[in-house]
């Protein structure tokens, strides 16, 4: 049976991509039950949950399509669990996340799949899903994706870049963007040239050029834009809807564009860090650089204002984090020999809708619509799970966060969830905070600490809509 304590909230400004009102909201059985002007107090149950949001924003409750909680990679496991990655997501106002199945060449696909679902359950305090990765896709597993479509997961995941690893070859790529467009699945891709950077890795490494700050210049813009124009031609010639992941340079954004001006089914995602962080932060002393190392890598900060831009003009479609986080003291120094072996990733599950609030918000970059479009709704929308989350309507889920514009503090590992021993936003100035978040109907965070019950997170089944 699910949550029965009714839940009031007053007075608060109600944001959506499309309106902007005041309202207060009821709901029951996790549910929205009421949205009017004034609720009379008749209406309300006793016992019920009263949050007072005069002189606050109401946002339907943040969705990441992005995250990596379990994962191993580059040698090691993320450092982050279904515990410590809710704690840091409601903190900053996310409820649902959307999380990367990563598994090795020689794993079987249901078996990633249960092993993933597995961390998740009876942990997870937002409510969670999955985008599938194809990592290869011979004919004999073929029944396996469809079995795992038909148990509620509807996207893949695909990697061009991580040669050796997660990358899939040509081959592959063709004949799993068949079965998706048969099956009605969007592709997320990660667009980067795997050879392409794996030829440069070798001859910077070769040339003693084995710090951080070179990371960034084994994968250009172009390398990027190159792999975007790939995926691209594969689902311009199959069919396939495809969704490319942390798009993080004009080259890039161009190229998604080039193919969605010729017909091609094409959504871009980009990520926190580089709406924010530019390449000089890998350039940093004593190693530090290596925090900011992740892929496609952070980028010269003209391509910012393309980024905000896009999302301004709703071009580019979401804004996520890619939250993969990797500890300073043990696990990025792996990499202290050759900037190859520093596991790739920043952690900012806890920072995003923050940052957009703080950045683009408050700076005056981005409207409130936009913000709450890109952080929750599209992504929604995009992956099957609208109007059921995204949405502040009458009977979607009560995920909501309550959130106050005039909040004032210091981004810091210290404030963080996160497992991590760093935060690559340490003492920068944050602009407004979620005061209340809830998850179907129950209060999960208040003012960045979590509140609620873990293991109250539930999978998200979800029909193909592609
Ligand atoms: O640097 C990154 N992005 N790490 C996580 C793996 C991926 O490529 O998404
Ligand atoms: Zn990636
Ligand atoms: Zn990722």
């Amino acid at each position: 049976m699910g949550f029965r304590v009714p839940l009031l909230i007053r007075g608060g400004r109600i944001i959506t991509p499309t309106e902007d009102y005041t309202a207060d909201i009821y709901a029951e059985a996790e549910k929205i039950s009421r949205i009017e002007p004034r609720i009379d107090d008749k209406l309300v149950a006793p016992g019920a949950d009263i949050i007072d949001a005069r002189g606050k924003y109401v946002f339907p409750g943040f969705i990441d399509p992005h995250v990596h909680i379990y994962l191993p990679f580059m040698g090691t496991y993320a450092a982050d669990d279904y515990e410590s990655a809710s704690k840091a997501a409601l903190a900053g106002g996310t409820t649902t996340l959307i999380e990367m199945i990563c598994p090795g060449p020689a794993d079987d696909p249901i078996t990633a799949f249960e092993t993933w679902k597995s961390k998740a359950e009876g942990l997870a305090a937002v409510d969670y899903t999955f985008h599938m990765s194809v990592v290869r896709f011979e004919e004999h597993i073929r029944a396996q994706f469809r079995e795992i479509v038909k148990a509620g997961i509807a996207s893949f995941k695909v990697f061009l870049a991580y040669k050796g690893a997660l990358n899939l070859s040509d081959e592959h790529l063709f004949a799993a963007m068949q079965l998706a467009k048969d099956l009605g699945v969007i592709v997320t891709a990660h667009c980067e040239n795997a050879d392409a950077i794996d030829a440069m890795q070798k001859s910077l490494l070769a040339a003693g050029k084995t710090g951080p700050e070179w990371h960034g210049r084994s994968r250009p813009p172009v390398v990027e834009a190159d792999g975007v124009h790939h995926l691209c031609t594969f689902a311009e010639l199959v069919g396939t809807h495809v969704y490319i992941v942390h798009t993080s340079c004009a080259p890039a954004v161009q190229a998604a564009l080039a193919a969605r001006h010729r017909g091609v089914n094409v959504w871009i995602e980009s990520v926190i860090p580089h709406f924010v962080l530019d390449e000089t932060y890998t350039e940093r002393a004593s190693f530090e650089g290596s925090k900011f190392v992740m892929s496609p890598p952070l980028r010269a900060k003209a391509n910012q204002d393309v980024l905000w831009n896009g999302i301004k003009t709703r071009q580019i479609s979401t804004i996520a984090t890619d939250h993969a986080p990797f500890r300073f003291a043990d696990q990025k120094k792996m990499g202290t020999d050759a900037f190859t072996k520093i596991p790739n990733g920043i952690p900012s599950v806890q920072e995003r809708v923050d940052l957009v609030h703080t950045c683009g918000v408050a700076a005056g970059r981005l409207g409130l619509q936009a913000m709450v479009d890109a952080c929750s709704t599209q992504a929604a929308q995009l992956f099957g799970l609208y109007p059921r989350k995204g949405a502040i309507q009458l009977g979607s889920d009560a995920d909501l966060v309550v959130y106050d514009p005039t909040y004032r503090g210091k981004f810091s590992q210290e404030g963080s969830h996160s497992k991590v021993d760093y935060s690559a936003y340490e003492g920068w100035e944050q602009k407004g905070r979620a005061s209340v978040v809830t998850v179907r109907g129950k209060v999960q965070a208040r003012d960045g600490e979590f509140v609620g019950t873990l293991g109250r997170g539930a999978f998200l089944k979800r029909e193909p809509t592609h």
